[in-house]
């Protein structure tokens, strides 16, 4: 339908609606802003779905399973909120902060008493971020179990782990930023391992961090990185796996349709045998003539297993949004992002502790030679995930018939959280280990 029909079928709008509504709607202003019609029929719906900016994200229709929760969990639309939320929020951080060893430290002070709501601002931040990294990494997670990594969503599932690193970059590069003893070491843990390198690894890290030394380079470039090159990699990439998954079509199940065959759709009453006794049709049949009982076949009707995006799945992604927010301005309010004494490259705090989520692979650094657990065994985990969808070729979908691919995954997926939960909990001062119940290292 061409965007003129669209017009065309809007002549009508508001025409019936009495008052000064009716008349807001019938205006020419409103119907160059809003062109489709505002009637709740199925035509009204999908001609709304068609030439609304937002909903055109959407398909006009989807397959009823997709508003199930145990579809997705939701987990790659929170994923999207989580970064808009941070995008605003950063916005306004972005006013008050300088990129400037001198001037750093002072700004985030500053949020505290001489910006408005700028510590609130600053804390639904930074949990934001964190959140977004563990959200993230569990949409993956649900995908790999959903098997929805397979044909035709192979590339898309690279997409997402480009996304994925590209959240730890931006969640990394942000760490930094407060330039408080927390900040400066842990960005010190983390950018020591690109040493580990072969060949590349000194030239590297001088590169990241500019110097010798993390100093004003490291935080003018990690400012740099974190507010204008990252954002753009990650809306670009997003952009492209959301139209990716619109035109894929949602992974779900459903009868003889896209990657995922034939399953329990319950067939309608059609499918009864027509020689039936005629109450089965409620009365609605007229006997036309005798003839072979062998020349009537049974023909199913076709299932529609679909539903109006709007207002449906719109409804619930509002609700989830709004659940999203209040969920991250509740932390906010509870807790304050930390901010320790000014950085100070002469004095380390024991532990010096990487961001949660690589002290796991501090963990693995602890107990194995640092070209391996710093280098080799992340790289062979990031390219085993990248070329999973390639080296998987078990078209079949659902767990119990990925017993090979499943036990590999979980058995990784184990090993990645017991030593992220050890790094994070369970180590003190030189990397001893003290249960986080005798005292607590744990710095988000
Ligand atoms: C910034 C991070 C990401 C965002 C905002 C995001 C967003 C989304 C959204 C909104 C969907 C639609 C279904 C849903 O709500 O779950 C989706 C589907 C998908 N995502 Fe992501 N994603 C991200 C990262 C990832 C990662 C890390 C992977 C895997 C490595 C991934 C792989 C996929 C695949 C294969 C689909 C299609 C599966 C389906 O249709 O059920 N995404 N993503």
């Amino acid at each position: 339908m061409s965007d003129q029909d669209v017009l065309e079928s809007n002549e009508g709008v508001g025409v019936d609606e009495p008052g000064l509504s009716g008349r807001l709607h019938r205006s020419q202003v409103w119907r160059s802003m809003f062109r489709h019609p505002q009637q709740d029929t199925p035509r009204g719906r999908a001609l709304q779905g068609f030439s609304n900016f937002f909903l055109h994200v959407y398909p006009v229709k989807i397959p009823r399973r997709v508003l199930r929760n145990r579809y997705s969990w939701r987990l790659g639309f929170i994923s999207g909120v989580l970064f808009l939320i941070l995008l605003i929020t950063g916005l306004y951080l972005m006013f008050v902060y300088t990129p400037s060893v001198g001037a750093a430290y002072g700004d985030m002070q500053r949020l505290k008493t001489g910006v408005g709501f700028g510590q609130l601002i600053r804390n639904v931040h930074r949990w934001s971020a964190h959140l977004m990294v563990l959200v993230v990494f569990l949409h993956m997670v649900r995908v790999f179990y959903a098997g929805a990594y397979k044909h035709p969503r192979e590339f898309n599932w690279v997409f997402g782990i480009m996304l994925l690193l590209l959240t730890l970059a931006f969640s990394f590069t942000g760490y930094l930023l407060p330039w408080d003893q927390l900040a400066y070491w842990a960005v010190t843990v983390g950018t020591n391992l690109v040493k580990y390198v072969p060949l590349i690894g000194n030239p590297t890290q001088n590169l990241l961090i500019g110097g010798d030394q993390i100093g004003q380079s490291t935080l003018l470039r990690f400012y740099a990185l974190h507010v204008a090159v990252l954002p753009a990699a990650l809306v670009m990439i997003l952009g492209i796996h959301i139209w990716r998954v619109r035109k894929d079509g949602f992974a779900v199940r459903r009868s003889n349709v896209g990657a995922f065959e034939e399953d329990a759709v319950a067939q309608p009453a059609a499918a009864a045998p027509a020689h039936a006794a005629p109450e089965l049709y409620g009365g609605r049949v007229r006997l036309l003539g005798v003839v072979d009982r062998e020349s009537i076949t049974a023909e199913a009707r076709p299932v529609d297993d679909t539903v109006f995006t709007w207002p449906h799945l719109v409804v619930r992604h509002v609700v989830v949004a709004l659940g999203t927010a209040a969920v991250v301005l509740a932390l906010g309010v509870a807790f304050s992002a930390p901010l320790r004494g000014l950085a100070n490259p002469n004095v380390t705090p024991e532990p010096a502790k990487a961001p949660w989520y690589f002290a796991g692979l501090q963990e693995l650094l602890s107990r194995f030679d640092p070209l391996v657990a710093g280098i080799l065994i992340p790289a062979a985990a990031v390219m085993a995930f990248v070329f999973l969808p390639y080296l998987d070729r078990n078209p079949a979908t659902e767990a119990r018939n990925r017993k090979v691919a499943v036990t590999l995954f979980s058995i990784l997926l184990s090993l990645a959280v017991v030593l992220t939960v050890v790094g994070t909990f369970f180590r003190g001062p030189g990397w001893q280990w003290i249960p986080p119940w005798d005292h607590w290292y744990v710095e988000l």
